[in-house]
């Protein structure tokens, strides 16, 4: 195994102050954004579309790494330039989604387990052929009464580890991300909680499964009430939840955090992630950066539309959220400076 070229490209995707775009929704995640936009649900104006992403002009001054769908690792320009080499040729490093996505877990109708462990080996070395120096797996739960359940944590947490295990077996970088999800009335203590139940589990598993910390990524959530929760938090409350459940629970030898953006608006994530790195700059063994789909591209569909006419000033959109959180890491983000 190659660890430190596992450990370069860990460092190299949380340096300088970048984050990753994470432009890998499946198929269906795609088209039900799309659909919100009445943008028609097509592999071209998919395509389109993360052309428009890739090819964004200045996009590596902020973002380290994308991470691509299945769809997309295989995808070119209308002038057959392939997106991997786009990245490349832009300094970006390219990863990749390998999870199949979240499945009803059998024996819990209320709950998910990640599949894709089942030919994972294979699909990682011909992603590494594709190009991919780096690899995302999901996992998602959901917090109710009496949930999540043991069996939903240890089940996934188990999965994670296994993926995490074998794309460091592959030379990638993994990045593990365990979501938990902001449907429903809990608060800010439930989800302080919960995550850090999820977290304690999931680097036990890690350290079971012999998985490299300084070769990998977290991709967490932040530390929120529910969606529903009629309670109001600060900035400061959630930054402050968010880092004191991270310093208890990852290990100072992981390589970063990049943060999901979870539903956020893209004002609120950025706001988070300035608020935790300018009140916590000097306690942080780790970087703290960004990995947001949603918080940054969000801004950018809406924007595009599918209409060529809106290219230019949908990817000014992204540049605008991708700088904006390359300043939020260095506690710099000011939401009123102008788009
Ligand atoms: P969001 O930032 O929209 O939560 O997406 C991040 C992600 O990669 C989900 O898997």
């Amino acid at each position: 195994m190659n660890i430190p070229g596992l450990i370069e490209t860990a460092k190299a995707l949380v340096a300088d102050n970048k984050g990753l775009l994470a432009m890998d929704e499946s198929t269906s995640t795609a088209n039900r954004r799309f659909a919100e936009l009445g943008i028609p649900q097509t592999v071209e104006t998919r395509r389109a579309y993360r052309e428009l992403l890739v090819t964004t002009a200045q996009l590596s001054e902020n973002i380290s790494g994308a991470i691509l769908y299945d769809e997309t690792i295989r995808q070119s320009t209308l002038t057959g330039t392939s997106f991997v080499d786009i990245l490349i040729r832009a300094d970006i490093i390219p990863g990749i989604k390998v999870d199949l996505g979240a499945k009803d877990l059998a024996g819990f109708p209320a709950e998910k387990i990640t599949d894709g462990l089942d030919g994972l080996r294979e699909r990682l070395a011909e992603y590494a052929q594709l190009g991919a120096r780096f690899a995302k797996w999901r996992a998602v739960f959901s917090i109710g009464e009496g949930l999540p359940t043991r069996a939903c944590m240890e089940a996934n947490v188990h999965a994670l580890a296994r993926y995490a295990a074998l794309c460091q077996e592959a030379g990638l970088v993994p990045i593990v991300e365990p979501e938990v999800l902001t449907d429903g009335t809990h608060t800010l203590e439930r989800c302080f909680a919960v995550t850090e139940r999820v977290l304690g589990m999931l680097f036990a598993q890690l350290y079971t499964q012999g998985v490299r910390l300084e070769g990998m990524l977290l991709k967490p959530n932040m530390v929120l009430t529910g969606k529903d929760c009629p309670e109001k938090t600060t900035i400061n409350q959630v930054a402050d939840a968010t880092v004191t459940c991270l310093l208890r629970t990852v290990p100072a030898a992981v390589a970063g955090i990049a943060f999901l953006s979870g539903g956020q608006s893209s004002e609120l994530a950025t706001s988070h992630l300035n608020a935790m790195n300018s009140r916590f700059k000097e306690r942080l063994p780790w970087a703290l950066t960004f990995s947001f789909s949603r918080a940054i591209q969000q801004p950018v569909l809406a924007i595009w539309n599918n209409q060529d006419a809106n290219i230019e000033a949908a990817q000014q959109a992204l540049v605008y959220w991708a700088s904006s959180n390359r300043a939020a890491r260095q506690g710099n983000y000011n939401p009123a400076a102008v788009l």
